[in-house]
């Protein structure tokens, strides 16, 4: 349980802003509302007697620096990530607390690995990039698939989402992530992220009973193509979609989440399937749940919990959740939001 310590929620009036600080209070932490639009962050912080709001921007380093003050760690719900990912670690470095964000925007990923890995160490302090559903879950699956293997041949993640109704946030970051790279594809292939054109495949995915065989969308790339490969010598990295979910997502003004239990969380389900292949063997670990946003609050605060009580691989530097954790201990202690199968 956390300890009264208190933690900054950078966009906590967002939708996943929101579960964060659900959850930090669940965990004994003492959220601090942080946001960027004056109004909003009071209307939310009303909801929420006895917790502190401070309004700060990006833009406005001061008004971070204000915003952290006497915090334990901040955890970065604002997206896109390209505009408050920089901005929130430096402030995070300068404050010499952890950082977390749960950014699923390839390129922002890869900025954080590409600028901060030498200043968090020399820091003395932990940032941890897509500490979230995508990039932190699937990076958790598979470095606990591989087990005592130091190499693979393959790692393919599926995604089998029921459906998936994007936030605002969602899209505004798929929006500038796809500018960035010139409206191109990645796939992670040959140990490299590479730039395509090439159109995406439907396949047929056996996801685990009850789902059963899925339509998914191949090279359909997540942030897991950024943190499997930071840490894992694996040199094909491959993501899936359900076809379910990719059309949902690409519909023209597809539906924001709807809740529809006392938790906030919609009726999407999720099973995530990872497979790692080393020659002719296989082994497979297996995660599903309830909303893929409200799972990203639990895997958020128990990494916070991990980080703030020294359970870690590494005490500096830029690590994904697989390269920081002891991935199969996280994982069980998430049982009561994910449902997990690992090999034995
Ligand atoms: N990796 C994952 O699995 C995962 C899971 C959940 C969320 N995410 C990502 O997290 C981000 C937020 O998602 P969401 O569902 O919470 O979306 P949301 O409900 O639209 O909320 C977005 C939040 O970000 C704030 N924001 C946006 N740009 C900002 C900026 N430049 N400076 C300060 N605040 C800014 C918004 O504030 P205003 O209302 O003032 O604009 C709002 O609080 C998205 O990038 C999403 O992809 C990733």
């Amino acid at each position: 349980m956390g300890s009264g310590q208190t933690v900054v929620v950078f966009g906590a009036y967002g939708h996943t802003g929101r579960f964060m600080v659900a959850e930090l209070v669940e965990r004994g932490f003492v959220p601090v509302l942080v946001g960027r639009d004056a109004d909003k962050l009071r209307t939310f912080a009303q909801a929420h007697p006895g917790l502190e709001a401070r309004q700060a921007s990006a833009d406005d380093a001061a008004s971070l620096d204000r915003a952290l003050a006497g915090a334990a760690a901040v955890i970065n719900a604002a997206g896109p990530f390209h505009a408050t990912g920089g901005p929130v670690i430096e402030a995070a470095l300068r404050a010499g607390i952890p950082y977390l964000d749960v950014a699923a925007e390839i390129e922002a990923n890869l900025d954080t690995f590409a600028h901060f890995a030498d200043r968090a160490r020399e820091a003395g302090t932990v940032v941890l990039p897509a500490m979230a559903f995508y990039g932190g879950l699937g990076d958790l699956l598979a470095t606990a698939a591989m087990g005592d293997w130091t190499t693979a041949d393959e790692v393919r993640i599926a995604y089998g989402l029921s459906s998936w109704h994007p936030t605002t946030g969602t899209l505004a970051s798929g929006a500038v992530s796809s500018e960035r790279r010139g409206g191109r594809r990645l796939r992670y292939t040959a140990g490299r992220l590479q730039q395509h054109d090439d159109a995406l495949p439907t396949l047929q995915w056996s996801f685990p009973a009850p789902l059963g065989p899925q339509p998914v969308i191949g090279e359909f790339t997540m942030a897991d193509v950024v943190t499997v490969p930071s840490h894992l010598a694996v040199p094909e990295v491959r993501t899936y979609m359900s076809a379910v979910a990719a059309a949902d997502l690409a519909a023209p003004g597809a539906a924001a989440p709807t809740p529809v239990d006392e938790r906030g969380r919609s009726a999407q389900t999720f099973v995530v399937d990872v497979r790692v292949r080393n020659a002719d063997a296989e082994r497979r670990a297996v995660a599903s749940g309830q909303d893929i946003y409200a799972v990203s609050a639990p895997l958020a605060v128990e990494a916070l919990t991990r980080i703030l009580t020294g359970r870690t691989r590494l005490s500096s530097g830029v690590a994904s959740a697989g390269a920081l954790f002891d991935a199969p201990d996280f994982l069980r202690a998430l049982a009561a939001h994910v449902k997990v199968e690992l090999p034995t």
